[in-house]
């Protein structure tokens, strides 16, 4: 006889990262923690994907608060965190002391079960998360993440029943207990998904659990189909955070099951409950749902494959370039540079790299913006491409990183330096909390801000680029402590806003001299806008971002090309080159430093 249908419920992480840009906060999820503890979920995905970076970056909590909480309030049921891989709840790989660290700390924290998936499907990537897993004798669920090529249905030359089926065998020898197929942009197709949950029920002995979005209008009828097809476990979530980019409504699946032999037998009257507490919470997040169409499903993902959360992010990185205008190209845009850097599915921290790369291709021309994420993924610290990356691409990457680096041709992780006891260092004045030591090992800049605010060395200042960018009469106060502009003795740099242009402004604390230069409009974008003076030439910061690194000092000489400065913009690290040769004057912007695009970040004098 049929088992009846396992759910697992996403409300508390991907529900409100497809829809709310993963901001909802603890306090209002707290109020129904325990009423869907009594539900029967066979678990609740409470963790990981963006919530961490999130609740951190802008949120000012603890993320690892946030999961000993949920496990307070939730102790029967399982909880569950999705993993990426050697990139753990970031977006770039980790050495596998953090990896083993992490993963260690989230089991002894509440997590159960761990999803784990790799946006290329490649094991070399998920073999010491899974190892990990293992060890903490926690239950391992590794992910196929569900990808197709242009053509939009299962099959054709790469994402084919044959390469899920091989994948998932591996994932098993690797000591999967389970197997999750993860349909993050709702590409898979009800028919498609009958044939593929199929035959891996038949050829693999493993519980099978189907993940995925509403975004092209048919999760509903897929699931019902992978029903048929014998899946044992789908993700669904309550209905004010469900449809949309995000899951299915588990209300209608109860409906439509409730004389059916897998009918899950959970109560609806009491999620009817639930769902109308949420409704209520949720009022202060309605503007963040994206509304700025009437269809809340877009029949066009089955071409341009955007993700949830990723179309979200496009549409905030768009709005902070104040590009909004340009989303239909960055549309069109996305499938091709997809194809020209090999097909890689369209999921964290891919979704992210790709879709960064299509918006800067777009705004400042093809490939003249290369984040280093992609540089790293084109030299192969991603791991194995699904197809061969274009040469061309290839070529111009290379170039940029100058030959003194080769190819990768092994496991990614074994070329990583273990990062956790420098990490323990670097914060040693801060905390000893290995939880802590983790937040900054994962994310050293926003990460680092968080942990100073936690401990009380300071103010909290997460949404400040966020006010930056929505303020049009911004003007900088000099002696203001908790602005981060520049800290020289010397002479004081601001930016000033005055509607949509900027002025660059020094004074002189000594002298009283001002001098002031107007830079940019602030709708206009190109790479790396620079305004020459008589004697010095601006670069100025090309999208919103923060100040990652220094790659010269004040009084060095610098070569055209040569990289300067890291800026992370749209949560991507971008090396910037000097727009000319000549002694750098001033940088004006410290480490660390939050800035909106037009902002000098560094001054140069071209006489050499
Ligand atoms: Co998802």
């Amino acid at each position: 006889m049929s088992q009846p249908l396992k759910i697992t419920d996403t409300t508390f992480r991907d529900a409100h990262q497809s829809l709310l840009a993963t901001r909802l906060k603890t306090e209002d999820m707290t109020p129904i923690a325990a009423g869907m503890d009594s539900v029967g979920f066979h678990s609740m995905e409470v963790w990981g994907g963006a919530t961490f970076d999130v609740a951190t970056r802008y949120l000012n909590e603890d993320p690892w608060e946030r999961l000993r909480t949920f496990k307070a309030l939730m102790p029967n049921t399982k909880l569950q965190m999705l993993l990426r891989g050697q990139s753990l709840v970031g977006y770039r790989a980790y050495p596998d002391d953090v990896v083993q660290s992490f993963i260690q700390r989230s089991s002894e924290n509440g997590i159960d079960i761990f999803r784990v998936f790799d946006a290329l499907n490649d094991e070399w990537n998920l073999s010491a998360a899974a190892e990990a897993v293992l060890n903490n004798n926690k239950h391992l669920q590794m992910t196929l993440c569900y990808s197709i090529t242009e053509h939009g249905r299962l099959g054709g030359p790469i994402y084919n029943l044959e390469y899920f089926i091989e994948k998932a065998k591996l994932f098993k020898k690797l000591g999967a207990h389970s197997i999750a197929v993860k349909d993050m942009a709702g590409l898979l197709s009800p028919y498609d998904a009958y044939e593929l949950i199929g035959a891996l029920k038949s050829e693999i002995s493993l519980p099978i659990q189907l993940h995925t979005h509403y975004t092209s209008g048919m999760a509903s009828m897929t699931v019902l189909k992978a029903i048929e097809a014998g899946v044992d476990i789908v993700d669904t979530c309550l209905a004010p955070l469900s449809l949309r980019t995000s899951q299915p409504a588990i209300e209608p699946l109860l409906s439509t099951l409730s004389n059916h032999e897998r009918n899950p037998n959970l109560d609806l009257e009491k999620i009817l409950v639930l769902g109308a507490k949420l409704e209520n919470r949720l009022s202060n997040y309605l503007d963040l749902l994206d509304t700025t169409k009437s269809a809340v499903i877009d029949p066009k993902v089955l071409r341009h494959q955007i993700p949830g959360g990723m179309f979200s992010n496009l549409i905030s990185q768009l709005r902070e370039a104040g590009a909004e205008d340009r989303l239909q190209d960055v549309m069109e845009e996305i499938p091709v540079t997809r194809q020209e850097l090999g097909y890689p599915p369209l999921v964290t921290p891919m979704s992210q790299m790709i879709g960064s790369q299509a918006v800067s291709n777009i705004l400042f021309g093809r490939y003249k913006m290369i984040s280093n994420a992609i540089t790293d993924y084109v030299i192969g610290k991603y791991g194995r491409p699904p197809a061969p990356i274009d040469e061309g691409v290839k070529e111009i990457v290379m170039s940029k990183v100058k030959g003194d680096v080769e190819q990768i041709k092994s496991r990614p992780a074994d070329e990583l330096e273990p990062e956790m006891e420098s990490a323990k260092e670097s914060i040693s004045d801060i905390t000893n909390n290995i939880d802590d030591i983790l937040t900054y090992a994962l994310y050293p800049t926003t990460g680092l801000s968080f942990l100073l605010a936690k401990h009380g060395l300071q103010k909290p200042s997460s949404d400040s680029i966020e006010k930056a960018v929505s303020s049009t009469n911004m003007v900088e106060e000099p002696g203001k402590d908790d602005t981060p502009i520049n800290k020289s003795k010397k002479v004081k740099a601001f930016n000033v806003y005055l509607g949509d242009e900027i002025f660059y402004v020094e004074v002189d604390p000594i002298t009283r001299k001002t001098k002031y230069q107007e830079i940019e409009s602030y709708g206009s974008g190109t790479m790396t806008e620079t305004t020459t003076d008589k004697d010095e030439v601006f670069m100025t910061a090309p999208i919103n971002g923060i100040v990652i690194k220094h790659l010269a000092i004040e009084g060095e000489e610098v070569s055209s090309g040569q990289d300067i400065l890291v800026l992370e913009a749209m949560k991507m690290e971008n090396t910037l080159p000097s727009p000319i040769t000549g002694i750098i004057k001033r940088l004006p912007e410290p480490i660390g430093a939050k800035v909106a695009k037009g902002t000098v970040l560094a001054v140069i004098d071209p006489k050499v």
